[in-house]
């Protein structure tokens, strides 16, 4: 596991642009995370310009099972700031889309990947899977009541968020613990308690504690207000 510690979320940000734009030198697959923290990572990408992402195929860890133009979207952020601007083209972008019926959701998404992502060991091999870590220890979409979805045989499951009942897709455990590099970027003080809990104590109760990639690499980006007063 290695660890980059920056001062602010700009510089982590920074920092996990330019290991993209390592990846994007040669290209590849990314599973982005969703949430807030990338926000700031796709607002520096498009500053970038197009030319360091243009051989990247951009998929997700998780969704939520909204339409695309709703807030909630994962993908609705990244295509208003980064395809909607033409920094990253349309075709290199496999989302989740929306069906109120879910298994179809699950059916058109494992399709994507099965036929996008290679795969080893009958699961895909995600160059760079981008993670982040909730206040309760989730990542992805799997949540602490529902640690058994992380050890899935499966790739993707559909999932609940256990407060908002919230449908969601999720790479499951055996998907990410399958990627040649899991990145997590966490920034701000209200991540340094969870953390704590996940790098140093190991809690088993937390989904993010399980991540392990079984021949990949481990990294961790995090800024100053993450770590707190913790010596890692
Ligand atoms: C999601 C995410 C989720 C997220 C964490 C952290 O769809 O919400 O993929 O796992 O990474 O909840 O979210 P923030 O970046 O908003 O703190």
């Amino acid at each position: 596991m290695k660890l980059t510690i920056c001062k602010d979320a700009y510089q982590t940000c920074i920092r996990v642009a330019e290991k993209l734009a390592v990846l994007g030198a040669k290209g590849g697959t990314v599973a982005l995370s969703g949430g807030s923290t990338p926000k700031l990572l796709f607002k520096i990408m498009r500053e970038q310009g197009a030319e360091r992402w243009e051989k990247l195929k951009f998929f997700w860890g998780d969704e939520r099972i909204v339409p695309a133009e709703s807030p909630e979207s994962n993908y609705g952020e990244f295509y208003r700031e980064l395809v909607a601007s033409g920094i990253v083209p349309a075709e290199n972008v496999f989302q989740s889309p929306y069906y109120p019926d879910t298994a179809e959701v699950l059916k058109d998404t494992a399709l994507k990947i099965e036929r996008s992502v290679p795969h080893s060991d009958g699961l895909p091999r995600f160059d760079l899977i981008l993670l982040g870590v909730g206040e309760d220890g989730h990542t992805a979409s799997v949540f602490p009541d529902n640690l058994a979805s992380f050890n899935s045989e499966k790739a993707l499951e559909v999932v609940k968020h256990p407060a908002s009942g919230q449908k969601r897709i999720t790479l499951t455990g055996s998907a990410i613990n399958n990627a040649a590099e899991v990145l997590f970027l966490c920034t701000g003080e209200s991540k340094s308690y969870i953390l704590y809990q996940v790098i140093c104590n190991r809690d088993p109760r937390l989904p993010a504690t399980h991540v392990r990639p079984v021949k990949g690499v481990l990294r961790w980006y995090l800024d100053e207000a993450a770590v707190g007063n913790i010596n890692y």
